[in-house]
């Protein structure tokens, strides 16, 4: 379903004319459905490339394909859903999550049925008429992802979505996007430093090498859902994984360096 071929991207440095390579010809297929995750060390570009799928940064070279046609922009058929929540602190949970539907001007019967359908499958319901400085950390990201979900996303894309939060509402989160997986049909993309959470989740899980990104390796897990975290063929994917995880970012993973002289920076005082 989702095609990445030979996709490149590098970024200009210091508004000069170096740029610093940062994916390097890309290659990778999604089938629909599958939930894939990335992992790699950071700076080494998940979140470009995640980027790239959204349709908010364009690659210089290659291209992405979705159901055979070329991204060219954003779609409502692709949404992200990314680590900081980034909810109007204004607007209650209903209209934090209405707000998609009320610009595609959606009629005020389907976005109501729609919007208590997202609310109840994220478990919020009773917190409608809340604004997110009520909520907790995880409530706000399942306000984030009943978001997302309300528009009837056909792929979804996850940056790091509960990275910032404390590992039992993690792994109630995990739960739940599972459950969902279920209930719904969509394609995910999800990235993470979390191997643990990779292998939880995951069809399959893409390990990138940095500076600039490369394939490292592709792990398929068919393992039954649900996962057992103790399972010895749970462990040992896992360990698989964080093995080669710590191989590619010994490797020069991490955020590239740039080339050329180093400008002193170590002697710059913090702002
Ligand atoms: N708009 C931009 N302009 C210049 N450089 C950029 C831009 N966006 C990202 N970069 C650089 O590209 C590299 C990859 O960034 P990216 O955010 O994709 O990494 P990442 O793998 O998601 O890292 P992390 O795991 O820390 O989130 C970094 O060195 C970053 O500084
Ligand atoms: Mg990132």
């Amino acid at each position: 379903m989702i095609e990445i071929k030979n996709v490149s991207k590098s970024f200009p440095q210091n508004y000069q004319d170096e740029h610093l390579s940062i994916l390097n010809q890309i290659s990778l297929d999604i089938r629909e459905k599958e939930f894939v995750s990335l992992v790699g060390p950071s700076g080494c570009g998940k979140s470009t490339l995640l980027r790239i799928l959204a349709g908010l940064l364009k690659p210089d070279e290659g291209d992405v394909f979705v159901d055979g046609k070329r991204i060219e922009g954003p779609d409502s058929s692709r949404f992200v859903v990314f680590q900081d929540y980034v909810l109007f602190p204004w607007m209650t949970v209903w209209n934090n999550i209405a707000l998609g539907l009320k610009v595609k001007k959606y009629k005020k019967e389907e976005l109501h049925r729609k919007v208590s359908w997202a609310v109840e499958l994220v478990n919020l319901k009773g917190f409608e008429k809340s604004y997110p400085h009520q909520l907790s950390g995880g409530m706000k990201q399942r306000v984030a992802i009943a978001r997302a979900l309300v528009m009837n996303p056909e792929i979804l894309l996850m940056d790091e979505p509960f990275g910032a939060l404390d590992s039992f509402t993690r792994m109630k989160l995990q739960d739940e996007l599972v459950s969902l997986c279920r209930k719904k049909d969509f394609t995910t993309v999800f990235v993470t430093h979390d191997c643990d959470e990779a292998v939880y989740l995951s069809d399959k899980v893409v390990v990138f090498s940095g500076s600039p990104a490369q394939i490292r390796e592709i792990v398929d897990i068919d393992l039954p859902r649900p996962r057992d975290r103790t399972s010895p063929e749970f462990i040992g994917i896992r360990n698989h994984i964080l093995n080669v995880s710590c191989a590619a970012g010994a490797e020069g993973g991490g955020t590239p360096e740039k080339n050329g002289e180093d400008e002193g920076l170590s002697n710059e005082k913090p702002i």
